[in-house]
């Protein structure tokens, strides 16, 4: 088929490249003339593992371009895929500018019957809204034409969205006629996926994305809220968290405690899903404090080294290891990372910031300050440290030289954010261990 992406932010760079290495002809649009010269050279704006190599083969094969000019991206389409950011407004409520942008232009541009496919996260009703919208545009042109708009949100995960994409628990298509149905199933036929084809009015699939994020979320929110009983208690949140995820009616997965969720999906479709159930006057404690727990969660933990140092934090030098929201990534939208040093140098502290990917995307984003300073390995970090902080769980810190990094900072403290390293181990090396819902009085320890 031929297919046309418009928007190749993150969803729609991935979407786009897929749906070329399953042998579809794909058009790339963006209004980003140099976000588009970059993709023509291969070169992909943003880290994702293997995504640049895939996006080189299939140009190379005559699958993929991108085109600046939106006639020609429309011109022979079958298909065409909105995958356009809806970023949070000041209120919370996803921004629709641009995906109306879209809108408009393909209601002034297009001559003929075509399916059009929102994969970007909309709140529930805006589908039914563009059809209104699009189809109000053709018939003011005088076209005897009628379009279908089909709901279709992505589940994909920074940092693992090619495997995501090739191998889906689901895909979820909200559409109104047999036709975009069949479309659709014709579309992904090439993926030869075994997961369930899901075809529903649109209003369900808009709102089952929002569920899905905000359920994962409250999981590690409700995770995280426990871990703050169990430090009182004496109780290790992670063997409560196997204990709870070996029922298979509640599964594993999104049960880690640490400092909370981060990224561009969870913050933003919390609060756009917290918007819609105000605008229709109905009451969600449960979506208020998902983020609530999660922002306090941050706090607590910068709150925990501050204390632990407390007079020393002036003037003390503190690492954090691991800046973006989660490994895998360049992605440092509502990453931990970035509170968390504020709150540290506040406090007094010097610290010192290393990422496996320390990238101006990554840079930019902190503030210019002589107590913040940049480094390119990760045992400069600690050298003179009086804490090394874990933010985020990139696998080259699973197995640090504990000997080297005890031989390297000024005071062995160690705070782990993630619950990445085994509480036991790291104070036998002679450090002082702080995990999130890990007292340091185990039971096992009885007697021993
Ligand atoms: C998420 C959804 O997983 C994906 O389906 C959707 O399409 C987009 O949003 P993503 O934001 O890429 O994907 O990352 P994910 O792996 O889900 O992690 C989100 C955040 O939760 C991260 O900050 C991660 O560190 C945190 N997390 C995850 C926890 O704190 N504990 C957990 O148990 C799992």
């Amino acid at each position: 088929m031929k297919i046309a992406v418009f928007g190749l932010g993150y969803v729609g760079l991935v979407t786009a490249t897929s749906l070329s290495e399953v042998g579809h002809q794909v058009i790339g649009y963006d209004a980003d003339t140099d976000k588009l010269e970059s993709l023509r050279n291969s070169e992909v704006p943003f880290y994702e593992p293997g995504l640049a190599d895939l996006v080189s083969k299939n140009i190379d094969q005559g699958n993929l371009h991108f085109v600046d000019h939106i006639d020609w991206a429309i011109a022979d389409s079958d298909v065409i895929f909105i995958a356009v950011g809806t970023p949070p407004k000041e209120d919370g409520s996803a921004d629709l500018k641009s995906l109306y942008q879209v809108v408009e232009s393909l209601g002034q541009m297009l001559e003929r019957s075509i399916t059009i496919v929102v994969k970007s996260t909309v709140p529930v009703g805006t589908n039914q809204a563009i059809d209104r919208a699009l189809n109000a545009l053709l018939e003011s042109r005088g076209l005897q034409v009628s379009c279908d708009v089909v709901s279709n949100p992505e589940f994909l995960r920074e940092g693992n969205a090619l495997h995501d994409v090739f191998n889906p628990d689901r895909i979820v298509i909200g559409a109104t006629s047999r036709q975009a149905f069949d479309t659709m199933r014709r579309l992904y036929a090439p993926f030869h996926f075994t997961c369930p084809l899901l075809e529903m009015e649109p209003a369900s699939a808009e709102l089952s994305k929002y569920a899905a994020n905000a359920f994962l979320a409250s999981r590690i929110s409700f995770m995280n809220e426990l871990s703050r009983l169990a430090e009182t208690v004496g109780a290790d949140i992670n063997q409560v968290s196997t204990a709870l995820g070996t029922d298979p009616r509640i599964g594993h997965h999104f049960l880690h405690a640490g400092i909370g969720y981060g990224g561009s999906c969870f913050p933003k479709d919390i609060l756009s899903l917290r918007n819609m159930f105000w605008e229709h006057r109905i009451e969600s404690p449960l979506t208020n404090a998902i983020q609530q727990v999660n922002s306090e969660q941050r706090h607590r933990f910068a709150k925990t080294i501050i204390e632990h140092l407390a007079d020393a934090i002036d003037n003390s030098t503190i690492a954090l290891w691991g800046l973006t929201f989660k490994p895998n990534t360049d992605d440092m939208r509502d990453a931990p990372s970035l509170e968390i040093s504020q709150l540290l140098q506040k406090a007094g502290a010097n610290v010192r910031l290393y990422d496996p990917v320390l990238n101006s995307a990554i840079k930019d984003r902190f503030p210019t300050d002589s107590q913040l300073e940049f480094v390119d390995d990760m045992y400069e970090a600690v050298h003179g440290a009086d804490a090394l902080v874990l933010v985020t769980e990139w696998t080259t810190f699973a197995e640090p030289d504990f000997t080297k990094v005890m031989q390297l900072m000024r005071t062995p403290n160690v705070f782990d954010g993630r619950n990445f390293w085994d509480p036991d181990f790291v104070r036998s090396q002679g450090f002082t261990y702080y995990g999130v819902g890990r007292p340091e009085i185990r039971f096992n320890q009885k007697g021993g």
